[in-house]
């Protein structure tokens, strides 16, 4: 009798060990913009990754561990931000009431140094610190997830499971994603020697399954050996291998001594609701506190969505923030940064102590850069039936990272250190400058904008928000919070509406294509000079209101919502 129930039990868990994607289509699936829920629910920048997250949570699994699952599944299905070359931040609430903040940003390599891209006379080299080899940090993803694990509930190997198939049986291509790897086609066969999984012959048509084989045997390595299956061993001499084949500097020690360092969130208030964030060395806890704080006393309701007044108004607290951001703001292990100061009700009003509400404020602008328009980063948000919330945002940096691939590893490495300043005052791929807060040292974390959030209700998730972005993203989950709490707005229109974004320099407010028009004449009748873009941030929000839980998926990407 008790042998057949230890068979049954076995043959139970054979089934739900293996069970992984069982229940998810990768060749026929679809985005769901928006869903209504009790349960729980997981939104990120591909279908399949949040079905992914979604079964992690049936499963028995949390928060935490739906977003380990969706993190990994979105460096197989959606390998342009997706990644396990990367690094990220993880922001959770747990039901417990406690905050975590887990930092897994790429370090720079112990042979980086400060003018590391500067040729002879000075002058920067920015293909250096953005293509190929010698872009790259020391990865941060894997060594992040496994500190995650410790809140999760569910083993890793279960975790991983969904992701090793993915990579193994292929998935449909969306049709975004076919135009975007041909569209980059050329630069991987540029900054790589060996094939690529990413670059089909004649290029990828409608429909065309991608498999990555190699990818699938990292992740078995990973799933096998624990962190230890990235950071030595095989993958770690394969990514020491494809360094060496591109000038590239990280090396077995790099990887073997790569630190997640567990951080404090960002905490405060405003207007009745706590918002809780992400630190140093991100940017965006500190931005996003101080442009919140620099508009609190205004009473922004007022003024109305997107009209010239809070725009004006919003535009000012944007400019203020990113100038100090490029003044102050770098690796606070490695620099003195005055963060108290900076986000103090007293040096805020003194910020917006010159602030005139009818004419458009001033940069001293001495160069306007560009800010370019790829998608870069990728967030995710999840909630679980228990009240736990996160939101992750990871990234490679620019669109497929380095685009340079780890060959017999699958996957891409990121082109983090063109997120530390260079040279003071060269603005980076994003047009951010900085000075010697951000410059590089081995070892340091390069300063990062990305900004996952959640906000609190009676100390219960309200809100769960973050987006790609480069250095938008600050500003468009500052957007995203104001449109839900001062605008009244659904989570729906607080995703999709259009954004806007100043970053200090250049002198400009980006705007998205279909942003008001009436608005635009009024702001350029007071001195603003307006510069139309392409979409802005991927939103990815989770709102929980009269007990329901609204998850939305931006309607820019192939982004979607399940739950249950
Ligand atoms: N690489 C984008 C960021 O961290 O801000």
């Amino acid at each position: 009798m008790m042998k057949n129930y230890l068979i049954t039990f076995t043959l139970l868990f054979c089934l739900i060990a293996v069970q992984s994607t069982a229940q998810i289509n990768p060749y026929k699936y679809h985005s769901q913009k928006k869903i209504t829920v009790t349960k729980g629910a997981v939104v990120s920048a591909h279908p399949l990754a949040s079905q992914v997250g979604l079964q992690i949570l049936k499963a028995g699994g949390n928060a935490v561990d739906a977003a380990i699952a969706t993190q990994l599944a979105l460096a197989v299905v959606y390998p342009g931000a997706g990644n396990i070359g990367g690094g990220g931040f993880l922001l959770g609430h747990l039901s417990n009431g406690k905050n975590i903040a887990i930092d897994y940003r790429e370090m720079a390599p112990a042979k980086a140094s400060r003018d590391m891209y500067l040729d002879s006379a000075g002058n920067p080299q920015m293909n250096l610190s953005q293509d190929g080899h010698l872009a790259s940090g020391v990865p941060g993803t894997i060594a992040g997830l496994f500190a995650s694990l410790k809140y999760g509930k569910l083993p890793f190997k279960k975790l991983i499971q969904p992701a090793i198939e993915l990579a193994e049986k292929g998935f449909t291509l969306s049709d975004a994603q076919v135009a975007d790897f041909n569209e980059s086609a050329k630069e991987f066969l540029q900054l790589n020697a060996s094939p690529v999984a990413f670059v089909k012959n004649g290029g990828f048509k409608k429909g065309d399954i991608l498999i990555q084989t190699e990818l699938a045997n990292t992740l078995k390595r990973i799933r096998d050996l624990g962190a230890k299956g990235f950071y030595e061993g095989e993958t770690a001499r394969l990514i020491v291998a494809e360094m060496q084949k591109g000038n590239g500097i990280i090396t077995l020690d790099d990887l073997k001594y790569y630190v997640v360092k567990e951080r404090t969130a960002t905490r405060f208030g405003y207007h009745g609701y706590e918002i809780v964030s992400m630190p140093l060395p991100s940017s965006g806890g500190i931005l996003l506190q101080q442009m919140l704080g620099m508009i609190a006393d205004k009473n922004i309701a007022a003024m109305k969505f997107q009209t010239s007044a809070s725009v004006q108004l919003m535009t000012e607290v944007e400019r203020r923030g990113y100038a100090d951001r490029a003044a102050f703001l770098g690796d606070a292990d490695f620099v003195k940064v005055p963060v108290k100061t900076l986000v103090s009700a007293a040096y805020l009003k003194q910020r917006m102590a010159d602030y005139d509400a009818t004419k458009a404020g001033n940069s001293k602008a001495t160069a306007a850069g560009n800010i370019t328009e790829s998608e870069e980063t990728t967030h995710l948000s999840v909630i679980d039936a228990a009240g736990n919330a996160v939101s992750v945002t990871t990234t490679l940096n620019g669109h497929f990272g380095s685009r340079t691939v780890v060959s017999g590893a699958g996957f891409i490495l990121n082109n983090e250190m063109d997120d530390f300043s260079v040279k003071p005052g060269v603005p980076n791929m994003y047009g951010a400058v900085g000075n010697e807060k951000n410059a590089i040292a081995p070892g340091k974390r390069m300063l990062s904008s990305m900004t996952p959030t959640i906000v609190l209700k009676n100390n219960k998730p309200y809100l769960v928000v973050g987006t790609p972005g480069g250095t938008t993203i600050p500003t468009s989950v500052f957007q995203s919070i104001v449109n839900v709490i001062d605008f009244g707005m659904s989570a729906e229109d607080a995703v999709n509406k259009p954004k806007f974004h100043h970053q200090w320099l250049p002198d400009l407010i980006f705007i998205e294509k279909d942003f008001d028009a009436a608005t635009i004449t009024a702001l350029e009748a007071m001195g603003y000079r307006i510069s139309k873009r392409g979409n802005i941030g991927r939103t990815e929000m989770i709102q929980v209101k009269n007990g329901k839980i609204i998850a939305v998926g931006d309607k820019r990407g192939d982004d979607a919502a399940e739950g249950y």
